[in-house]
């Protein structure tokens, strides 16, 4: 499964700037979103994200390192830190769901669902940080 969206997201990124549009994607799902984002160097951000995104697969497949990084971002984006609310992590998948279904030339139900089951690991792991 972590090497199917490992090889999906490399179509993606020979596509063109699947981050771009996550961003794009994501900031409009909610306006406390675009909120959090205001004085964000989005450059920058993207490609933060796609380490992000490296360790939320590397983490899916058990990698100690990227327990590590994850255990760093889910205190990062916790109450007393960044304070992301829980209730908007879902956008996040949703809006990456939807940028690689956009870039993918192979997407499909079967590939969604294997997307679905990586993000979804690492999304419930950061957000249950969030009162640590
Ligand atoms: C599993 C999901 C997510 C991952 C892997 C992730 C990853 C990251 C990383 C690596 C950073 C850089 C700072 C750091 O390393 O702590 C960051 C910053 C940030 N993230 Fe996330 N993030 C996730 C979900 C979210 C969600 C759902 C939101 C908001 C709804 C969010 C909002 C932010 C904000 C506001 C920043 C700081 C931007 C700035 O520096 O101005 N993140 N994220």
């Amino acid at each position: 499964m972590g090497d199917e969206v490992k090889k999906s997201l490399g179509r993606c990124l020979h596509q063109g700037d699947v981050f771009e549009t996550f961003y794009a994607l994501f900031l409009e799902r909610d306006p406390r979103i675009s909120e959090l984002f205001v004085n964000t160097d989005m450059q920058e951000q993207k490609r933060l994200l796609r380490h992000g995104l490296n360790n939320v697969v590397a983490f899916h497949e058990g990698s100690f390192t990227a327990q590590k990084a994850m255990e760093r971002i889910r205190y990062t984006h916790g109450r007393d830190r960044m304070n992301i609310p829980p209730d908007l992590y879902h956008h996040w998948v949703e809006a990456m769901i939807e940028a690689v279904r956009q870039f993918d030339p192979e997407f499909d139900s079967r590939l969604e669902a294997s997307w679905r089951q990586v993000l979804r690991e690492g999304v419930d792991f950061v957000r249950a940080g969030y009162l640590e």
